[in-house]
């Protein structure tokens, strides 16, 4: 397992169209993911699970995805078809993160959400201290069925993410981040 004394705080996300090979290599993947997998997880269902999408797939994808975007949004600019196009081209690793859900179980489906989505964050936080950029993305890909099943998506499962990896070619600056002082309450004694 790798070590890092990166700081969380100095996450921050990296555009996708700023990031490239080299992306993790399969023994550098799997121990991101093993720790993406450290999260909470009530009734121990596991309802997440990962699909990769490297190479050639994510020109098919991006492909598919610029012909349904076509389809679906007849108003669509040029500029933006050709963002969903080569959405997935930048990243050499793209990890869709998809929820199976447990259905009917006394946990319920919200909790599940939340831990797949704790699992997001995770690989984000794994990704940057392993010292690559990382964006989480959703957008029409993440919910249009003809795009979820070329990933290999089920009909019953939802695509959470997608977890773009790779190396920064620049730097983002970072964002205004909210005072927590701002924003916490102290309950009544
Ligand atoms: C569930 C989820 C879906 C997101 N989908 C998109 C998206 O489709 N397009 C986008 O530009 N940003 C999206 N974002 C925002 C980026 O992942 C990211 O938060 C943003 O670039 C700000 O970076 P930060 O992580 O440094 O705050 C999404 C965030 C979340 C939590």
């Amino acid at each position: 397992m790798m070590i890092s004394t990166l700081p969380l705080i100095s996450r921050i996300s990296t555009p996708c169209k700023y990031l490239a090979a080299p992306g993790p290599d399969r023994k550098c993947l799997m121990s991101l993911l093993a720790e993406a997998l450290h999260v909470p997880d009530h009734g121990r269902l596991r309802p997440w699970r990962f699909i990769l999408i490297e190479g050639e797939a994510r020109v098919r994808i991006g492909q598919l995805l610029f012909e349904r975007v076509q389809r679906a949004v007849p108003d669509a600019s040029a500029a933006r078809l050709e963002k969903e196009r080569t959405r997935f081209a930048f990243a050499p690793c793209i990890v869709a993160v998809v929820l199976n859900p447990v259905k009917g179980h006394k946990v319920p489906e919200i909790e599940q959400v939340l831990s797949g989505g704790a699992v997001c964050m995770n690989l984000l936080h794994a990704a940057h201290q392993a010292g690559f950029g990382a964006q989480w993305l959703t957008g029409f890909a993440a919910y249009d069925r003809d795009v979820l099943a070329a990933v290999g998506v089920a009909p019953t499962e939802s695509l959470l993410g997608y977890i773009h990896i790779g190396t920064r070619t620049e730097t983002p600056s970072e964002r205004d981040r909210p005072d927590p002082l701002a924003l916490l309450t102290i309950a009544a004694p």
